[in-house]
């Protein structure tokens, strides 16, 4: 067929080396991208995820000379929205910014219409953010040992908001819960964002979320911190301790963010949007705006296709074990 279609071509003079009409979409791919680009976030306006995306699609935008546009799809942990970026035509004008959750959906969520591993063509990795345990600002423990005890004292009672099953907000939880015993009751929400205003608002004892969304709380006093979840305690709250020196032991989250594109995503449109986020990410502006958020981007070295596909691959592997039967069934 593609031969007939080739000589039809040539015949009508309309092939000029590899530009022929069978590869249309060359020429397309050489104007890409002639028209606005949606930047899915599969979770709440305003929440952790989706402030990376805006700061981030604001430089690209600037770069490819079209808007990159911030469309907000939260619900189950991130899942549903990350599925219609799997189903969206691979012609580079759908994107997804999620976090290290995608690695997660498909262990924790066997019947989903697409393979997280398979649906999607890597761009790059973006930041890598801390989380903090939080609670209301008048939970009644000090400190992390108190709310353990407090927690066991409470049974499930105490309430804690994620952004659903597979969030990293959810993932956390998980963590603390195995590790330490405690019972939690977890409230689900569209995104951090909204639960944090529960949180401030007092209707809500407990959260696990990264920085770029508690630390301006936590500086504010809206909100007790207790702990952060990487194995090193981070620069913009220095005398907040690590779960792993609080007895947690082996305790290390965090939020690793990135940006895919749906799989078939011609290499050229890939590359241009990986260059893209390089230039967007070692933009000194840019760099400024993540240090405001207490975050950094990754090196432009990460900001790459193979060094996603290297991360990805690697952390569905780790989440696989992990979660091992934690599954919806
Ligand atoms: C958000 O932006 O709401 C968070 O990234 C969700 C989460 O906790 O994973």
């Amino acid at each position: 067929m593609k031969r007939v279609l080739l000589t039809l071509a040539v015949a009508l003079g309309l092939a000029t080396g590899a530009t022929t009409m069978l590869s249309r979409p060359a020429v397309a791919q050489g104007a890409y991208p002639n028209r606005p680009i949606t930047m899915l976030v599969p979770a709440a306006a305003g929440g952790p995820s989706d402030t990376v995306a805006r700061l981030v699609a604001e430089a690209m935008s600037a770069d490819l000379g079209q808007r990159v546009v911030i469309e907000n799809a939260g619900g189950a942990g991130g899942s549903l929205g990350a599925g219609r970026v799997a189903k969206a035509a691979p012609d580079g004008y759908t994107l997804l910014l999620y976090h290290i959750g995608v690695a997660t959906f498909g262990a924790l969520y066997p019947n989903l219409p697409y393979k997280p591993g398979e649906a999607f063509d890597s761009v790059g990795l973006v930041t890598e953010v801390p989380l903090t345990v939080v609670g209301r600002k008048d939970l009644p423990p000090a400190d992390v040992a108190a709310l353990f005890d407090w927690l066991k004292g409470k049974g499930a009672g105490a309430t804690f908001g994620t952004a659903g099953v597979g969030a990293v907000s959810d993932l956390c939880g998980r963590f603390l819960t195995d590790a330490t015993g405690v019972k939690l009751t977890v409230v689900p929400y569209r995104g951090t964002g909204p639960a944090m205003n529960d949180l401030v608002g007092g209707q809500l004892d407990l959260m696990c979320d990264q920085t770029t969304n508690t630390a301006n709380q936590i500086e504010a006093g809206q909100v007790k911190p207790y702990a952060v979840t990487t194995r090193e305690r981070i620069k913009v709250l220095p005398n907040l301790p690590t779960l792993e020196e609080s007895g947690v032991k082996g305790f290390d989250l965090s939020a690793w963010h990135a940006i895919w594109a749906p799989k078939g995503t011609p290499e050229p449109i890939r590359q241009k949007l990986a260059a893209s986020l390089q230039k967007a990410l070692t933009d000194p502006r840019v760099i400024e705006r993540f240090a405001a958020l207490d975050t950094a981007p990754v090196s432009a070295e990460m900001a790459t296709p193979t060094a996603l596909d290297e991360r990805f691959q690697s952390e569905i592997a780790r989440w696989n074990k992990l979660l091992a039967g934690a599954g919806e069934k």
